[in-house]
C-alpha cells in the first residue's frame, strides 16, 4: 500500500500509521472496490415501442487504453458470446443493424436503448465494462426487460365540435418516442380528407410521430365515427388505434315540404301549417303572421300551433281559420344560424262539402246501426244473466249446514217485474266432512218458473 510521504516520516509515526491501517483493513476499506452500476432492477417495454434502460456505473477509468462498452444476455460468455449492443467494434453482434444500441456519450453511461421492442427481447441482460488491464462484468445486477402486448393508443386531437362547411384540423399522435422504424399512421372516417406527416424530431435524437387530418365537415358526417390506427411495420400485425366520434353542428335548413293547407273558403275556412326544419342542435320553430309572432307551442283562442323533435329534425303544424294564416312564415333557429320561408298556401285537393256531408251521413248511419247493435245486445244480456245483489248466511257447522240467501233484484226487467222482486233459497252443502265454510250451489226456482242455476261461496259466520 502507497502512504503519501512516507519515505520521509520517523520510524515511529510509519509504525503507527501502518497499525492504523491494519486497523481500518479489518473493516472494509482495504478489500477490493467494489464497482457500482445504476439501473433499473426491471424495465416494461410495449411490443413496437421502444424502451430505454438508464444505466450509469463506476470504473477505474484511470487505467491506460481504449474503453469498451458491452451488454450481453444474463447466460451470455462475456469473451465468447456475440454482444447485444458494444461500443467495440472488433466485437460481433447478436442482431447487427441498431436496434438494440448503447446510447450516451459519457463515461460512466451505460444505457441501453431498445427500439421496434419484439416479444424476444424479455431477457436479463449484464453490463461489462473494459479499459486497458481493467476489466469488469457487472453480475451483480441484471435487470429485466419485460415486454407486453401493445396497450398505449394514439392520442387524437379532435375539436369537441366542429361547424359544418368550416375546415378543421385535426391529429393523431403515435404513442412513444422512438427513433426505430417509423409507424404507419392512417385515418378512416368515410369522408374527403387530406392527411399530412407532422412528425417532429425531439431533441434528444427521438421522433414523436404524428399525422394530420384536415376537412371540412359536412351535416352528414355527425355522428361519424373517426378512426387513426398506427401501425408498427417492424412487426407483424402489431397496431392501436383509437376513434372518436365527431360531432357537427350545423345551422338549420327548411325541409321544402312547408305549405298552408285551406280546407273550406270563406270565412269558414280553416288552415292548417306545416313546416319542418333540420339542424345541429336541433332547432326551434316560430311562426310569422303578418302582425304577430307565435312560438313552436302555442295555444290561443283561435290558433294553435305544437312542434315536435325527431333527432335533428324539427316538425310543426299550426292550425286556425284561414283568414288569419293567409301570409304565414316558418322561421328555424339554433345557436349557428336561421332559416326562413314563406309556406305556399294550397288548396285542400279533391275537397267538396257534398263528399263531406256525404261522409258525415254515411258516419251516421253505421253509429245508428252499430248503437241499434249494442241496445239490442244489453237486452238480451240483461235477460239471461242479470247480476242481481245478493247476500249469504249459513248457519251451523259442519254437515247439514243450510245456508239462505236473499237477493234483492238490481233490474226489473218488465217480464219479472211483479213477482220477481225478492227470492229467498236455501243451499244443501256438498261433500261431507268439509270443515268450515266452503262453496255451495244453490238452486233457485224464479215466480214465473223459469228455473236457473247459481253458484255461490258461502263464508261461515
Ligand atoms: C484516478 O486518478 C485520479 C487522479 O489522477 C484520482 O483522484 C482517482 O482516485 C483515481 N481513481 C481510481 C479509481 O483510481
Ligand atoms: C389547418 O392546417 C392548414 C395547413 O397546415 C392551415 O393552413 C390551417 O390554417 C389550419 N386550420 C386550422 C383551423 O387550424
Ligand atoms: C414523417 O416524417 C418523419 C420525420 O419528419 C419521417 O421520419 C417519417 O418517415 C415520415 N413518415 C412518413 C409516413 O412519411
Ligand atoms: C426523448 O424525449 C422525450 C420527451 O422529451 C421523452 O419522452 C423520451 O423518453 C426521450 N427518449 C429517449 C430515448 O431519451
Ligand atoms: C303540404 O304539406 C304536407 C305536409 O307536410 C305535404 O304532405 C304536402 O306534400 C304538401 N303539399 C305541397 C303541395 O307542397
Ligand atoms: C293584426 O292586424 C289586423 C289588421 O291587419 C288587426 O285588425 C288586428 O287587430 C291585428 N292584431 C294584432 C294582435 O295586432
Ligand atoms: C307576406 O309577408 C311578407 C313578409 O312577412 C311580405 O313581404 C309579403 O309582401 C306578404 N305578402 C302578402 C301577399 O301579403
Amino acid at each position: 500500500m502507497w502512504v503519501p510521504g512516507a519515505s520521509q516520516m520517523p520510524p515511529s509515526t510509519k509504525l503507527c500509521i501502518e497499525i492504523i491501517l491494519a486497523l481500518l483493513c479489518q473493516g472494509r476499506l482495504c478489500q477490493a472496490p467494489v464497482y457500482r452500476i445504476q439501473v433499473p432492477s426491471r424495465v416494461t417495454a410495449q411490443q413496437g415501442l421502444c424502451v430505454l434502460l438508464p444505466c450509469n456505473f463506476k470504473a477505474n477509468f484511470n487505467s491506460s487504453g481504449v474503453a469498451y462498452k458491452y451488454w450481453f444476455l444474463m447466460d451470455d460468455d462475456r469473451d465468447t458470446s456475440l454482444a447485444v449492443a458494444t461500443t467495440d467494434p472488433g466485437r460481433a453482434l447478436r442482431e447487427p443493424g441498431g436496434r438494440i444500441r448503447l446510447v450516451g456519450d459519457a463515461p460512466d453511461d451505460c444505457s441501453l436503448l431498445i427500439s421496434d421492442v419484439r416479444a424476444g427481447d424479455r431477457d436479463r441482460y449484464y453490463f461489462r465494462f473494459v479499459k486497458g488491464d481493467f476489466k469488469y462484468s457487472y453480475y451483480e445486477t441484471q435487470p429485466l426487460v419485460d415486454v407486453t402486448e401493445l396497450s398505449e393508443q394514439p392520442v387524437l386531437r379532435v375539436p369537441e365540435v366542429l361547424l359544418s362547411g368550416q375546415l378543421v384540423n385535426v391529429t393523431c399522435q403515435a404513442p412513444g418516442t422512438c427513433s426505430g422504424t417509423p409507424p404507419q399512421i392512417t385515418w378512416t372516417g368515410g369522408f374527403d380528407y387530406t392527411a399530412r406527416n407532422v412528425s417532429v424530431a425531439l431533441a434528444n435524437g427521438s421522433v414523436s410521430y404524428s399525422s394530420e387530418l384536415s376537412f371540412t365537415p359536412a351535416p352528414g358526417d355527425d355522428g361519424k365515427e373517426l378512426v387513426c390506427t398506427v401501425t408498427y411495420p417492424a412487426l407483424v400485425g402489431v397496431f392501436t388505434r383509437r376513434s372518436v366520434q365527431l360531432q357537427v353542428h350545423y345551422p338549420p335548413e327548411l325541409l321544402p315540404q312547408g305549405n298552408c293547407t285551406v280546407w273550406g273558403h270563406g270565412p269558414g275556412g280553416v288552415a292548417t301549417c306545416h313546416c319542418a326544419a333540420e339542424g345541429n342542435p336541433p332547432p326551434h320553430l316560430e311562426w310569422r303572421l303578418p302582425n304577430r309572432t307565435l312560438t313552436g307551442d302555442f295555444e290561443g283562442p283561435e290558433l294553435r300551433a305544437t312542434s315536435w323533435a325527431q333527432g335533428p329534425a324539427v316538425s310543426g303544424e299550426l292550425r286556425g281559420p284561414a283568414g288569419a294564416l293567409a301570409n304565414v312564415s316558418c322561421v328555424a333557429t339554433n345557436a349557428h344560424g336561421q332559416s326562413q320561408a314563406v309556406l305556399t298556401v294550397v288548396t285542400a285537393a279533391g275537397f267538396s262539402w257534398t263528399l263531406v256531408v256525404a261522409l258525415a251521413v254515411a258516419g251516421s248511419l253505421v253509429l245508428v246501426v252499430a248503437g241499434a247493435a249494442v241496445a239490442w245486445k244489453v237486452v238480451k244480456g240483461r235477460q239471461g244473466g242479470r247480476v242481481p245483489t245478493r247476500a249469504g248466511r249459513c248457519q251451523g257447522t259442519g254437515d247439514g249446514q243450510v245456508c239462505h240467501s236473499s237477493e234483492q233484484q238490481a233490474s226489473t226487467a218488465p217480464s219479472h217485474r211483479q213477482n220477481a222482486t225478492r227470492e229467498e233459497g236455501a243451499l244443501e252443502k256438498k261433500g261431507r266432512g268439509g270443515g268450515g265454510g266452503g262453496g255451495g250451489r244453490c238452486y233457485r226456482e224464479r215466480g214465473d218458473g223459469e228455473q236457473f242455476t247459481e253458484e255461490h261461496i258461502y263464508v261461515n259466520i
